[in-house]
């Protein structure tokens, strides 16, 4: 295998990297660890660099059509590494993948529906009901030990619910790093069709998990449930490419995909983007190797984590999938009004505030482990002093 060098520390400030930002650290958290924003601190593929580099000495930027590369570069991906068969027709782009979903939202269901979701998760989902004028309807995952699943009983209820419209998968999850198997998310979708609730799953992070725990698109079940679903996809976390924009929805009902297509036209989202459609094609095509390395480096950062933290009050687990991990500071007994300064103040860390993913993630952090070892293993360290101090 090709070698890729994950220990290489780049210097993120010199762009206006989020997770080094004051916007997300505060400026007065600027020598924090930041290990909130859900992006990788490497640099993507080199594949990816060669395509950007030569798209760039052309040098000519005017608009284009889509080049006519894209599209199979995402199927060949899709049928080669998961198995799922998508026909280029029912594949729209957008311009990043809440994008993708809030458009489905809009235009699938209607102000004042309710949109069903399982907490903790992914906090933007509670932004994007919200904000297109819908109701959250929720349905926690089960925690026992730390691990999490999904409880269907009460999903049956929800979903009877008549206003109950669209189901906000999260597949895999963020935070708790679930990579849902095939007979949950079957359960999931016989619920969903029973009651005529449409699956707009969010699959951002299919493709990132680890050992024996496979990736299943929703979609790949089978004709009935690819019909009632629209996947949000982007190659965004797989190859850190957040910053280029560009997303797709696949949506294999015609009539579901032609409102889509109308919502795409009347914002006009579909033009092209030239260095996100350069990057894109070459992740797919190529990015593969780079990928399963990458993949081969964050599951050895979990375990140095769950290693490092194993004498200490706060639970950790190797996630299933995902470079996040989600860590249980419970038994430490602080409020979050407490934990995140202490964190910040005692630890020297930006984590993500459990909270912020649903109440159910009170006394919970998550934890971006996307960043080189040494970096990450001096912060482990500044953690595991302060909790032993506390
Ligand atoms: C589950 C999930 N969905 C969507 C996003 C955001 O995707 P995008 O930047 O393409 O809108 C993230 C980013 O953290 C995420 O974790």
């Amino acid at each position: 295998m090709q070698k890729f060098n994950f220990d290489e520390e780049i210097d993120r400030r010199a762009v206006p990297a989020l997770k080094w930002h004051k916007m997300v650290l505060g400026a007065d958290g600027m020598d924090l660890f930041p290990a909130s924003v859900a992006d990788m601190d490497f640099k993507a593929p080199p594949v990816v660099l060669e395509a950007l580099q030569a798209r760039l000495d052309h040098g000519v930027f005017g608009y284009e059509a889509v080049p006519e590369d894209l599209i199979p570069a995402l199927t060949g991906w899709l049928t080669e590494r998961h198995n799922w068969e998508v026909d280029p027709n029912h594949i729209l782009r957008a311009p990043n993948v809440l994008n993708s979903m809030s458009m489905a939202i809009n235009a699938l269901s209607d102000p004042g529906d309710k949109l069903i979701v399982q907490p903790p998760v992914f906090f933007d989902f509670y932004d994007i009901v919200a904000e297109n004028g819908r109701e959250i309807l929720s349905n926690p995952l089960i925690e026992s030990d730390g691990d999490y699943r999904m409880d269907f009983e009460d999903l049956a209820k929800k979903a009877a619910d008549p206003r109950a419209k669209i189901m906000l998968l999260c597949n895999p999850h963020n935070p708790v790093g679930r990579v849902w198997r095939a007979e949950e998310l079957r359960r999931l979708g016989d619920i969903c069709a029973a009651h005529g609730v449409l699956v707009i799953s969010d699959e951002i992070h299919g493709g990132l998990s680890f050992g024996d725990h496979k990736y299943t698109p929703f979609a790949s079940l089978g004709e009935a449930y690819a019909r009632n679903s629209v996947t949000s996809i982007s190659p965004a976390k797989l190859f850190n490419l957040a910053a280029c924009g560009a997303a797709f929805t696949i949506v294999p009902d015609d009539t579901k995909r032609a409102a889509l297509q109308a919502e795409n036209s009347r914002l006009t989202v579909n033009k092209n983007n030239a260095f996100a459609s350069a990057a894109m094609v070459a992740a797919y095509n190529g990015g593969g190797p780079w990928l399963d390395a990458a993949l081969k480096y964050l599951e050895a950062n979990a375990r140095l984590v769950v290693d490092m933290l194993a004498d200490t009050q706060i639970e950790s687990r190797v996630p299933e999938g995902t470079f996040l991990m989600w860590l249980d500071f419970r038994k430490l007994g602080m409020d979050p009004v407490e934990l995140h300064p202490f964190l910040r103040e005692q630890a020297n860390m930006q984590l993500t505030r459990g909270i912020a993913f649903g109440e159910e993630g009170r006394g919970f952090a998550r934890l971006n482990i996307a960043c080189p070892r040494g970096r990450l293993k001096a912060a482990l360290e500044a953690l595991v002093s302060a909790v032993t101090a506390s």
